[in-house]
């Protein structure tokens, strides 16, 4: 079980996802990854030349994740985990850690993988702007890209999504609508709510397990509906009686840590949270995304891509006989993959 997801403190670490996670070695282990270092090398080696010969960014870095990605499915998990820190080592790390989104996500100045602050440089935020401004005309240009991924624009579809469902499930319930966000960040979704600015809401609380985060959110949103909440996944798990009960649950940046028995576990305590007619709604990414195999080595961002069938099994898991419909489904271009559970 993924204890570090449930201590409270959720410091998701590289280190505590491979030591979770790891996967055993097969047999032809040292034959395979000989092979694929040296492949990795050819690629990594190509693209630290075309660096040093100021060559576009865009291209070299597009190039080195679409090779990565293709390593990665091909060879096994425990291959693929021992490249990571190799191509973390390689010098042309130096060139990918000017982009400040890369360089956030590897050096984690929060201590954990996946910050609000994170988030923001995907959301082109404007609280990432300072950040943005320190750096290299390269690492601004290698922002162009990274900020541009597909990862990156389905994250920003998932913004609008949840601003969508809070004011479909507003407009639906009425004044009285109650909304729960679990790992909320730094809530970006909330600036995108009619229902929100419309002050057609009685509450919506914000739980974060990062103190930063639940201050920025207070500060932002003092006076209105919003409610931040101090506190992680074991809050949830624990006694809730004190949090009530809320027409829409939702979380989405957090299941991509849990695994399959903590989510599932999860998923049941949120929908005992729902009032009858009430909607739950996680968000993971999905397998086979094309940005995984960058992410894990030069952003160092591993995480548990899920196919539409752990989600099923997810939801299989959690419900009992007041849930009335459930389904799954894929945002625009397939990168994040949505659960939905509705309560009679
Ligand atoms: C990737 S961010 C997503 C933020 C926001 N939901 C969004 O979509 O922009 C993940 C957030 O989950 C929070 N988090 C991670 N593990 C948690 C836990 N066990 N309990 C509560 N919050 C957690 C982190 O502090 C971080 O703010």
């Amino acid at each position: 079980m993924a204890e570090f997801a449930l201590d409270g403190k959720s410091l998701i670490t590289p280190e505590a996802f491979l030591r979770e996670f790891a996967h055993p070695r097969p047999v032809a282990f040292e034959t395979q990854f000989e092979e694929a270092a040296a492949h990795m090398a050819l690629i990594l080696n190509f693209a630290h030349q075309q660096f040093v010969a100021e060559a576009e960014p865009a291209p070299i870095i597009n190039r080195v994740a679409r090779e990565l990605h293709k390593i990665r499915l091909k060879y096994s998990g425990s291959v693929w985990q021992a490249l990571i820190p190799l191509a973390q080592q390689h010098p042309v790390a130096s060139f990918f850690l000017q982009d400040p989104f890369t360089r956030w996500s590897f050096t984690k100045p929060r201590g954990y993988s996946g910050d609000a602050h994170l988030l923001d440089f995907i959301y082109r935020h404007p609280s990432a702007d300072n950040d943005l401004a320190d750096a290299s005309d390269l690492g601004k240009q290698l922002y162009a890209s990274t900020s541009d991924s597909a990862s990156s624009q389905a994250v920003r579809e998932r913004r609008e999504i949840l601003a969508a469902k809070v004011d479909e499930v507003a407009e639906a319930n009425g004044p009285g609508t109650e909304v729960f966000t679990i790992a909320a960040g730094h809530l970006r979704e909330a600036e995108l709510s009619k229902a929100l600015k419309n002050k057609k809401l009685k509450r919506w609380v914000a739980l974060d397990q990062d103190p930063e985060s639940i201050a920025t959110i207070r500060e932002k949103w003092k006076g209105t509906a919003v409610e931040p909440l101090d506190g992680s996944v074991r809050t949830i798990l624990g006694s809730t009686n004190s949090i009530g009960t809320f027409d829409l649950v939702y979380a989405a940046g957090l299941y991509d840590y849990l695994a399959q028995n903590v989510a599932t576990k999860l998923t049941q305590r949120c929908l005992r949270l729902l009032k009858p007619g009430g909607v739950f709604l996680f968000a993971n990414f999905a397998q086979g995304i094309a940005d995984d195999g960058f992410m894990e080595t030069f952003m160092n961002w591993p995480l548990l891509l899920r196919s539409e069938k752990q989600m099923w099994s997810i939801i299989e898991g959690s419900v009992d006989n007041s849930i009335i419909d459930a389904n799954v489904y894929f945002g625009a271009n397939h990168n994040v993959i949505y659960g939905v559970v509705m309560k009679g």
